[in-house]
């Protein structure tokens, strides 16, 4: 959704900025556009489309300047047009600014800018600002952007260059990301580390309600009240090959691959085998009341959700802990009322998500503590948490997540383990989880092992419109995962279900053109899921099972078999999870989809 990549500096800012837009593609956008300073003059240069589109249009074009601002833009108010496309720029053509996020009171604020003779061109929030702005302007920018913002209401990652103030590029935020970043021959300021992670790996995160003063010589912090703030500058784990496909056709499929190494990276050193308890020094500032919880939520979005209704269960499983899960977006409207000593943990891989930020923001006030379990170190979950568990993931480019679920799973397990094992769970059970979760990357390696087979599978299946996931207990979030990743990628329509739902209602669906996929490895609910199966296949629905290795009963009922290793019945939904990712993403390369960057999905989406 949305991103901002700004340079200034002694290089061309050109290829800079668009080698930035082409890192941030995969956020999702539907238009891009860039504003390049040289001098007194400043060149606008904006398309409707890819940023492809772009390139081709400026690619012969000489854009000199060593400062510039750059953006890809997800249509929230106009369509995605080149006049909507940002930068936006005030009536004098003097000020350009790009923005992420929304500005509430635009309505208000841009009826009064109308009478006093302000003329729009475009139908965006954004463009409210770029008047304003050039209204407060009396020689300084960054009082101009300050004055600004105690103006707008809504949220806001913005970049600001001013014709009258060369080499200066000012940012600000509230509720949008914002990281800057310090380089060799120049300064960046980005939404997202990826967009400036081949130039610099030295970052400097901006609070809410902050802004800054960027020139090639240096940055400088100061909150809205015009406090100045100092920083240090951040080392930032991402490497630059972390962005790249080395040899894959696509980021979703490096990304699954990559997952025995996720599980590894979500678990070095914080394993102890002897012990059978893992150590999470993330979570020390509140180990004390943590270790006391017995009620916790579980607040996420999307496939996090899923992730964290696997959770629940393995919750279930190994403490004494009631725990809730609550779709970020409804939960914050309930009547929030928690017992002493509440937990609240904001699952999220991106720690930027509107929804999710919403929710526990509204619980903090209701006297919760929160934890956040974030894959992007310093982003605003992160911060706005009293502890947390990173995962340690790298970047996730493809837009569908699979990587940080598995990491999510593996995180939510080690969290379990180490409250269950200060609760009832005994010493034998604590190792023999560790044992498990340690085999985990290899069992996950076997099941991409049989990639050609999931892909056979796919080749069968992948014209059919719609599908039905079953699962039961542990294999339902699976069940809806699965789903989730088959239609955002393929655009086939599937359900996720609870097994035991489907003679409820979906049983009347099941015919042979409507694929069922079944969760169903050798644990608690083997035999209901068995039972299931038949009454699909009674129905002559084409039937693929997830199956525990070596599972003869299973081969007579289904049409595919895919195996996954035994392991724990609550590390089961890992190992499940991964035939799923395969088969949709097989699927969809068969419908040749753009799976990296599927229609009208953003990675991270941060409006309500
Ligand atoms: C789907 C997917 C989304 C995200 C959701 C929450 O593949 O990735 O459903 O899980 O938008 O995002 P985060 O985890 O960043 O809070």
């Amino acid at each position: 959704m949305c991103g901002i990549v700004c340079y200034v500096g002694t290089q061309d800012a050109k290829p800079i900025l668009l080698e930035g837009l082409r890192r941030l593609e995969y956020r999702g956008y539907d238009s891009a556009g860039l504003a390049v300073q040289d001098g007194g003059e400043i060149g606008l240069h904006r398309s409707a489309g890819r940023i492809i589109d772009l390139e081709k249009k400026i690619n012969d074009v000489a854009i000199p300047g060593c400062t510039g601002i750059a953006h890809t833009r997800w249509a929230t108010h106009g369509e995605p047009t080149e006049e909507n496309a940002h930068p936006h720029r005030d009536q004098e053509e003097k000020v350009f600014v790009i923005h992420n996020g929304i500005i509430e009171n635009y309505h208000s604020l841009k009826k009064k800018l109308a009478k006093s003779g302000v003329k729009y061109r475009s139908d965006t929030d954004t463009e409210v600002l770029a008047h304003l702005i050039a209204g407060h302007f009396d020689g300084s920018l960054t009082e101009a952007v300050r004055k600004t913002m105690s103006q707008v209401e809504g949220t806001f990652g913005l970049a600001v260059i001013h014709k009258d103030v060369p080499g200066e590029i000012v940012v600000a935020r509230r509720g949008s990301p914002l990281i800057i970043g310090v380089g060799e021959d120049g300064n960046f300021a980005a939404s997202d580390v990826a967009a400036m992670v081949r130039y610099t790996n030295k970052v400097l995160h901006l609070n809410d309600n902050e802004l800054a003063s960027i020139t090639a010589e240096g940055v400088s912090i100061s909150t809205a009240q015009a406090k100045e703030v100092q920083r240090p500058a951040e080392t930032v784990e991402w490497l630059p090959e972390d962005a790249e496909l080395n040899g894959f056709p696509h980021f979703m499929l490096k990304e699954i691959f990559e997952q025995p190494e996720t599980i590894n990276n979500a678990m070095r050193g914080r394993l102890e085998p002897g012990e059978g308890v893992p150590k999470l020094g993330g979570i020390m500032p509140v180990w004390n009341d943590l270790k006391k919880c017995r009620h916790m939520v579980i607040v996420a979005c999307g496939t996090s959700y899923y992730a964290g209704c696997v959770g629940r269960t393995i919750f279930e499983k190994l403490t004494e802990i009631d725990v809730e899960v609550e779709l970020a977006s409804e939960f914050r409207y309930q009547k929030l009322n928690f017992p002493p000593n509440t937990f609240i943990i904001a699952l999220s891989q991106s720690g930027e998500t509107a929804d999710t930020l919403a929710a526990i923001r509204e619980a903090s006030r209701k006297g919760a503590t929160l934890l956040g379990i974030v894959n992007v170190v310093g982003s605003s979950i992160a911060r706005e948490t009293a502890a947390g568990i990173y995962n340690h993931a790298g970047p996730e480019i493809g837009v569908a997540s699979t990587k940080i679920f598995i990491s999510q799973l593996t995180i939510l397990t080690l969290l379990a383990l180490l409250l269950g094992r200060h609760q009832n769970l005994s010493l034998t059970e604590g190792v023999e989880a560790i044992k498990a979760l340690g085999a985990l990357p290899d069992q996950v390696r076997q099941i991409l092992s049989q990639d050609n087979h999931i892909q056979a599978i796919a080749e069968k299946y992948f014209k059919y419109n719609n599908w039905l996931f079953l699962g039961r207990k542990y294999g339902y979030p699976i069940a809806m995962e699965g789903a989730l990743k088959l239609k955002e990628i393929s655009y086939i329509h599937a359900e996720g279900y609870a097994a035991g739902e489907m003679k409820h209602g979906p049983i009347a669906l099941i015919n042979p053109e409507m694929p069922t996929v079944a969760i169903a490895p050798r644990d608690a609910m083997y035999e209901k899921m068995i039972g299931n199966m038949q009454e699909v296949k009674s129905r002559r629905g084409p039937l693929i099972a997830i199956a525990t290795e070596g599972d003869e009963k299973i081969r007579e009922i289904a049409d595919e078999v895919i195996e996954i290793p035994h392991t724990l019945e609550y590390l089961y939904p890992v190992l499940a999870t991964v035939p799923c990712q395969l088969l949709a993403y097989h699927c969809a390369r068969f419908l040749n989809r753009d799976i990296d960057k599927p229609r009208n999905l953003a990675k991270s989406v941060t409006v309500e």
